[in-house]
């Protein structure tokens, strides 16, 4: 059967390539330009409108759309595409001056000032009607237009306004969420310091200068933010899906961004897209950071299931906002970019098409340079790009279907980094991306998701430091491995509910049973310190010798568990560091500490021959590279990539494989240049 996503709007049925595109802070005589260079740099989709409210709404009520009427049409007579933006991102300075409503106040609960972007109130029913206003207008207007294809919502929704409207639309969410107030204090164990609140007026959102040491308020005021952005998302898409029902809508996410729980804004949503900034070639290695970029580029296809997403953003050359501010070197553009496809990105997208001539942006990195002209190595990268890309349509809708799932859980997130120890730095994001890396590595391709999404599908299922388990999970966990699955937990998981009050009885609280170990105590070390690991003889992990365990050691006691490696020093020498727990058809592994890469490096290279894990391509890869898997489950993409500045060679056997740009046969030893990348059709 196939399965393959339709494009992101049938309309387009190729990648799309391009980027954002400010034709409102440009004479017509550039527009011209623009679009001739577009065609040189075979780009398609330019994002327009994204800060253009001043120009499209000089004065209140008064509206001009001649500008972007004639961009539209330049647009469609070159056979290019508008990601279409709502404005509210930025506003115009009348609308802060006349309603001062609309202007964020901090926790400190000081009101801003008018200024930058990304600062209006979630709540302020005065900006919620203006952005309905102008949205109505641009779909009314654009509705019809051949060179509308997607609705790009505001600009990177994020932050937090603490006005009154904001701070009483916060109570009444908590009404709606508790049935009482005494309810209420029971979950936010408020007791504690005499905090107990009388009144619903009484609780403020967590400032500065109030409170922070309600760890429920704080996790309640989060999931409040995300409510709120999304109440507000929704408001501006209102308008959208009435008008143009047919015209997919998206917003930029920001990766890991922990303002929002962006698995909460997904189903609003018809298309996932992200911007990607990495820092590459800075002082880790360039492979290093591939992988974490990797993890988040997978979360962004999980978001919607495994749909592809968009690559709203990256820069063709240099990100100027860094503290050092790094050209890409020859080879990382085109491979950074198709990393994104590899993953399931169905564009490549820029911030941004032309260097702005003032203001703070005008040095980051674009594909028209202040020369104004094509000859430009960064130009020809990303003309070089976009012939590829042309060559790309077969493999636009296709996806994964990995064998590994691993649990990045924001709620999660949340409450481990608000928990007063056992560290201060408790790396949950870190540690879910070294396990992470040890799939990306070997080819493996993984699904990242939160905890409530359903786990039938996987063989394999790591959930690293799952110190919240909310409702139900442990439920779907233990039925996932009755049913023949293996779980990786590890220490620091099953100590709270979702209200971050603990688990009483002994944690891992409810995974206590399928983990089958009680966990008494953690061990929190100094930076230098580490403890030994010794596998067990007959582990059955290909684990053997002794490994080294830092910063966190959970002191467990193996209940209907197998101990399969044992601490080797500290006064819990001989306690166990790793165990297994055979329920149903499946298996629960426990890993009690925070061991390095060698120990990960060999339990996963165990499981994945064990349990046969689905693998991009047989082969084994030199450090430094990584494939990925795109498949309609015919026909496979496998995507090769070089992250060294180094020439690699891969040994792919016999296998009959066709590069899929260059149209050749390949088989055997295949050179990859520094920061090469290839795609393998089968
Ligand atoms: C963000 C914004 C863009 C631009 C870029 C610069 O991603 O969405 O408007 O400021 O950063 O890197
Ligand atoms: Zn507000």
């Amino acid at each position: 059967m196939s399965d393959r996503y339709p494009p992101i709007n049938p309309n387009c049925p190729h990648f799309l390539h391009g980027g954002d595109y400010n034709p409102d802070q440009w004479p017509p005589e550039v527009w011209e330009q623009d679009m001739r260079l577009m065609k040189l740099a075979h780009c398609n989709a330019m994002s327009v409108g994204i800060f253009a409210w001043a120009r499209l709404e000089p004065a209140e009520g008064q509206f001009d759309f001649s500008w972007l009427d004639r961009i539209m049409d330049l647009l469609a007579e070159s056979g290019g595409y508008a990601v279409l933006a709502t404005p509210s991102g930025a506003r115009p300075a009348w609308l802060s001056a006349k309603y001062p409503e609309v202007l964020r106040v901090r926790p400190d609960r000081g009101r801003n000032l008018h200024g930058r972007r990304h600062n209006h109130c979630l709540t302020s029913p005065i900006y919620r009607e203006k952005v309905r206003i102008i949205n109505t207008k641009l779909a009314e207007r654009y509705r019809d237009h051949p060179a509308l294809l997607v609705w790009h919502l505001s600009n990177e929704y994020g932050g937090e306004c603490h006005c009154e409207l904001c701070r009483d639309a916060f109570r009444a969410w908590l009404q709606r969420e508790y049935p009482s107030l005494d309810a209420l204090n029971q979950v936010w164990w408020t007791a504690f310091w005499s905090h107990t609140y009388t009144a619903w007026e009484q609780i403020e959102p967590p400032s500065p200068i109030g409170e922070t040491c309600v760890h429920g308020l704080n996790l309640d005021w989060k999931r409040f933010l995300t409510d709120q952005t999304t109440d507000f998302m929704r408001n501006e898409i209102a308008p959208l899906r009435e008008l143009t029902p047919d015209v997919p809508v998206t917003t930029n996410f920001m990766g890991t961004y922990a303002g929002l729980n962006y698995w909460k804004m997904a189903p609003e949503l018809d298309v996932i897209s992200w911007d990607s900034y990495p820092r590459w070639h800075g002082a880790r290695p360039d492979a290093d950071l591939a992988a974490e970029v990797a993890f988040v580029h997978d979360i962004n296809r999980c978001l919607k299931g495994g749909k592809p997403f968009m690559l709203m953003e990256s820069t063709p050359s240099m990100t100027n906002w860094m503290r050092v501010a790094k050209l890409k070197r020859p080879g990382m553009h085109k491979l950074a970019s198709l990393q994104a496809v590899a993953h399931g990105s169905d564009t490549v997208q820029y911030f941004q098409w032309r260097k702005s001539l003032g203001s703070s942006e005008k040095f980051h990195g674009a594909v028209v340079d202040h020369v104004g002209h094509e000859n430009t190595r960064v130009f020809s990268d990303v003309a070089d790009l976009g012939r590829a890309l042309e060559k790309l349509d077969p493999v636009i809708g296709t996806t994964v279907r990995p064998d590994v799932a691993l649990v990045y859980d924001w709620e999660n997130n949340w409450a481990i980094t608000d928990a007063a120890g056992p560290r201060h730095d408790k790396g949950y994001l870190p540690t879910c991306r070294r396990h992470y890396r040890q799939f990306w590595r070997r080819g493996i391709p993984v699904d990242v998701i939160d905890m409530d999404q359903d786990l039938s599908g996987y063989k394999l299922v790591v959930a690293p430091m799952l110190y919240m388990v909310r409702q139900g999970v442990a439920e779907r966990l233990e039925a996932f491995v009755r049913g023949g699955g293996t779980l990786v937990a590890t220490y620091w998981s099953g100590i709270v509910d979702e209200h971050d009050l603990c688990f009483l009885g002994g944690f891992p609280g409810p995974l206590r049973s399928l983990l089958g170990i009680w966990d008494e105590e953690i061990d929190a070390l100094y930076e230098g310190d580490s403890v030994a690991v010794v596998a067990a003889a007959d582990n059955g992990l290909g684990l053997s010798g002794q490994y080294e365990a830092r910063e966190l050691c959970a002191l467990v006691h193996a209940e209907s568990a197998q101990v399969l490696a044992t601490y080797g020093s500290e006064f819990y020498a001989g306690r166990p560091a790793l165990t297994g727990n055979a329920v149903g058809e499946g298996r629960a592994l426990y890993v009690a500490s925070r061991n390095g890469d060698r120990f990960l490096g060999d339990l996963y290279t165990a499981l994945a021959g064990d349990l046969g894990l689905l693998r991009t391509l047989d082969v084994d890869l030199p450090d430094g590279v990584s494939a990925q898997l795109r498949t309609d489950g015919e026909r496979r993409f496998a995507f090769l990539m070089n992250f060294n500045a180094a020439r690699v060679v891969v040994e792919l056997g016999s296998a009959a494989l066709t590069d899929l740009l260059s149209g050749e046969a390949v088989s055997g030893s295949l050179e990859l240049e520094p920061y090469g990348v290839r795609i393998l059709a089968q």
